[in-house]
């Protein structure tokens, strides 16, 4: 293919996409928010033996687009209040896709100078919004659980650089032993990303929390008391089921005074510090050694989109360099991207969060967080003790988190237990919305989070209603006396 080739084929199919993601983008507020197929019908359609021969680029779009169409999730529109998502802004899914075009390797400045200098610029940005204090180092990472690996080991590396040992050169055999303390509800990304590090998924103590999640200070100290040396402890801003915070300021002042690393999970909640009427929610974490986050829940960046920042970025730095001879340090105080994460060659995610925070602005962060967490007491307002169905929200909404459960009239936890499971179900099936279901404090809840830039109240509304009146079909309780 001559160059001529390859710019005219590359142009149809950029242009083709660019009508296929508008059809998308146009239509996603008005679909079914669950996805018609199942993956039986997708394999069917974007199956087959592997092809011997090529095809038009475009023909290859128009094949995925309709082998994939019902097989999509209305994630980024307005009623899916499933995990926490979040959608993508326009500046920042633009964005996205012109980091596809452009192509640029973000491992090194030499590779991609735009690329590392939108991080740099993105990162200090974002560390701001969040008030997080000066100097922090920061990495883009996936999303939280890599970010949480890179926070970790950096953690890792200051405790035991500290105790006299070299933790990347020499590994963990035969290392001093690292206390590592978490939350009974630390998320299991905290306990995937402490395996990846050798310390072990397990090998925690695990201190006690209270009735909305929060890690139990008096529980901390009483383990911290117990300790010989400085621990790292692994601590929550958003539980990923009630959104309620740690007591950050009690849990920081326990371990200064036990010398640990302190590391904040706010892989959603750490956002509420850009909001000034939710940000006493936040305080202590500026306090913290190290924090996960993510650009792709809250912020509303397409995936993947994560961030770590430390506050010791020389920790940091060793923990996560690579340091290969013929790895080109520009030695101008330039940012080589591969210091921070544990990536070399990856996409420039650098570009679309910086899009996402010039579009939005402060103001516009501040207003997205509000909104979806008026949002949130909307929603726990409109279905919390609504009659004939024994519904009722378990958590205090304090972000953007709604937990609910059906009862059963008889009082029976294992019969709620279905009722809840059945109502959702039901919902996910019937398509105006999509939330999800969990565990909490052993029972089975309903699930909805509220991290959409697209959601309205109509939204809500409209929600609150089919929630109601589907659960109205289905678990009907029969009035008393
Ligand atoms: C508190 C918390 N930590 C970590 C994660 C994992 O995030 P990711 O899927 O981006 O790795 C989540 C996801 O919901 C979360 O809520």
């Amino acid at each position: 293919m001559d160059h001529k080739a390859a710019e005219d084929a590359t142009d149809a199919a950029l242009a083709r996409a660019a009508e296929l993601a508008r059809g998308w983008a146009a239509g996603v507020n008005r679909r079914r928010v669950a996805p018609a197929a199942v993956a039986a019908d997708l394999r069917a359609r974007l199956g087959g033996p592997l092809p011997d021969r090529g095809e038009d680029p475009v023909a290859t779009l128009d094949a995925l687009a309709a082998g994939a169409e019902d097989g999509l999730v209305a994630a980024p529109g307005p009623r899916y209040f499933g995990f926490v998502t979040g959608g993508g802004v326009p500046a920042a899914v633009g964005a996205d896709w012109l980091a596809s075009v452009w192509d640029q390797n973000a491992a090194m400045y030499v590779m991609g100078p735009a690329a590392s200098v939108a991080e740099e610029v993105a990162g200090a940005w974002a560390a701001e919004l969040l008030g997080l204090p000066a100097g922090v180092s920061v990495g883009f990472t996936t999303g939280a659980t890599m970010a949480s690996f890179a926070a970790l080991a950096a953690g890792r590396h200051s405790l035991l650089e500290r105790a006299g040992w070299d933790a990347e050169r020499d590994g963990l055999f035969g290392a001093p032993e690292v206390p590592v303390v978490v939350g009974e509800e630390a998320h299991v990304t905290i306990h995937a990303a402490l395996g990846m590090l050798g310390m072990g998924r397990d090998r925690v103590t695990r201190v006690a929390t209270d009735g909305q999640g929060r890690m139990r200070a008096d529980a901390l100290a009483a383990v911290l008391a117990g300790l010989d040396r400085p621990a790292l402890v692994c601590a929550q801003a958003g539980n990923v089921n009630t959104g309620a915070f740690d007591p950050l300021p009690e849990i920081a002042d326990l371990v200064r005074a036990n010398g640990g690393w302190l590391h904040a999970d706010g892989a959603f909640g750490l956002w509420a510090a850009a909001d000034p009427a939710r940000r006493h929610l936040v305080a202590g974490a500026d306090r913290a050694d190290s924090w996960t986050t993510d650009a792709h829940k809250w912020l509303n960046v397409p995936y993947d989109s994560g961030l770590v920042f430390t506050a010791h970025p020389a920790a940091h730095h060793a923990a996560m360099t690579l340091g290969a001879a013929y790895y080109v340090e520009t030695g101008g105080g330039e940012r080589d991207p591969y210091n921070w994460v544990a990536e070399s060659s990856r996409r420039a995610r650098g570009f679309a969060v910086w899009a996402a925070i010039r579009s939005l602005g402060r103001d516009g962060v501040a207003e997205m967080v509000g909104r979806t967490c008026d949002l949130a007491r909307r929603f726990a307002a409109g279905l919390h003790g609504a009659p004939g169905i024994g519904i009722r929200v378990l958590n205090d909404v304090v972000l953007n988190q709604v937990l609910v459960r059906f009862d059963d009239p008889t009082g029976d936890a294992a019969a709620g237990d279905a009722r809840t499971a059945a109502v959702i179900e039901a919902v996910q099936a019937e398509g105006t919305l999509w939330l999800g279901g969990s565990v909490w404090h052993g029972r089975r809840v309903m699930r909805i989070s509220v991290s959409g830039w697209r959601t309205t109240a109509d939204d809500v509304d409209r929600s609150v209603a089919a929630v109601l009146r589907i659960a109205g079909g289905i678990v009907s309780v029969p009035p008393r006396g």
